[in-house]
């Protein structure tokens, strides 16, 4: 066999393997929680055959407790651009089967180099969430990392749209960073936004709180006003970003997408007539 034919053999088996995220094991036991997968969510999320990853086989580089021996081909996080309904977007998926999706300071490197090209295309983000957080292992370089993602939320402010979807346990950072965002939608049941998850909170408070409690949709959604949308199913989580995405334009130059309307332009609805009622100290349902 040629060098170029075994080259060309070992790309195809390493993609493979990367496909795998934290292993066959971690995905079943993701699918039991009623969870897809990276990938799955982003093949949900855009047009067929429209995304191209970055960055599959890149790998962290912390060798603290024990950590150099663990290593996953992409390291947690599956990155690129796609297209949604023909539009560019640039979207990130953090994979909870690698290390429970925490951001390492390779992690980092491969998210902020998609918001930078956002930025250059002007084309909006989508990130999904589902991470611990800052990896615990890799200290102050995960955090730096984070320090990095929040200065690009910030900076794109107001110049891309960007939409966070929060697809399982979310602690630290990734939660900060989409607090940061335009938009934020929950998964009902499934997914949490807390600084540190129930265990946690536990061992250093001695509070027993439930991870609803502390950071489900329903808290965030009715009390403190973190997440703008709730999904039940991820399905619906997809077509919700879709829709929300048809009404916006790609950056701050362009204009929204105009759509052909096929509601009638005389058409009567009698009901808006009673809707406001003619005495001014009424209340009426908003
Ligand atoms: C490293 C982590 C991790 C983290 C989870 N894991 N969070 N590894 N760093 N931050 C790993 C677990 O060890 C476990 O690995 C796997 O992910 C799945 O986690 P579980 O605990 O088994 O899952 P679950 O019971 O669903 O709980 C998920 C969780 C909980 C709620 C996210 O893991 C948790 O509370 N983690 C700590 C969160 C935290 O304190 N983060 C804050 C980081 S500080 P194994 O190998 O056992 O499968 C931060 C600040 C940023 O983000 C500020 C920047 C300036």
């Amino acid at each position: 066999m040629s060098k170029q034919i075994e080259k060309i053999k070992e790309l195809i088996a390493k993609r493979e393997q990367a496909r795998l995220g934290g292993g066959e094991k971690a995905i079943e036991k993701q699918h039991a929680r009623g969870k897809y997968t990276a990938r799955e969510r982003i093949d949900m999320l855009v047009d067929e055959g429209s995304f191209e990853e970055y960055d599959m086989f890149k790998l962290h580089r912390c060798h603290n407790f024990g950590m150099e021996k663990k290593q996953y081909l992409g390291d947690g996080v599956v990155a690129g651009s796609a297209t949604i309904d023909g539009r560019l977007v640039y979207v990130y998926a953090q994979d909870f089967t690698v290390n429970g999706g925490s951001l390492s300071e390779t992690m980092s490197q491969k998210i902020c180099k998609i918001m930078d090209m956002a930025m250059t295309m002007g084309a909006p983000v989508i990130c999904m969430n589902d991470s611990g957080g800052a990896r615990i292992q890799e200290g102050i370089n995960a955090l730096a990392g984070y320090g990095e993602i929040f200065e690009r939320n910030i900076l794109a402010s107001g110049v891309i749209p960007q939409i966070s979807g929060i697809f399982g346990p979310c602690a630290g950072g990734a939660v900060y960073s989409p607090a940061l965002t335009d938009f934020t939608l929950m998964m009902e049941n499934t997914s949490y936004m807390f600084l540190t998850g129930p265990k946690v909170v536990k061992s250093v408070t001695g509070e027993d709180v439930d991870s609803e409690n502390l950071g489900g949709a329903s808290v965030h959604a009715t009390k403190s006003g973190v997440t703008h949308f709730t999904a039940k199913t991820e399905e619906e989580a997809m077509d919700m970003i879709k829709k929300l995405l048809s009404y916006i334009p790609s950056n701050n130059t362009e204009e929204a997408p105009r759509v052909a309307c096929d509601d009638p332009i005389n058409r009567m609805d009698d009901s808006l007539n009673d809707i406001l009622p003619d005495d001014p100290n009424k209340a009426y349902d908003m």
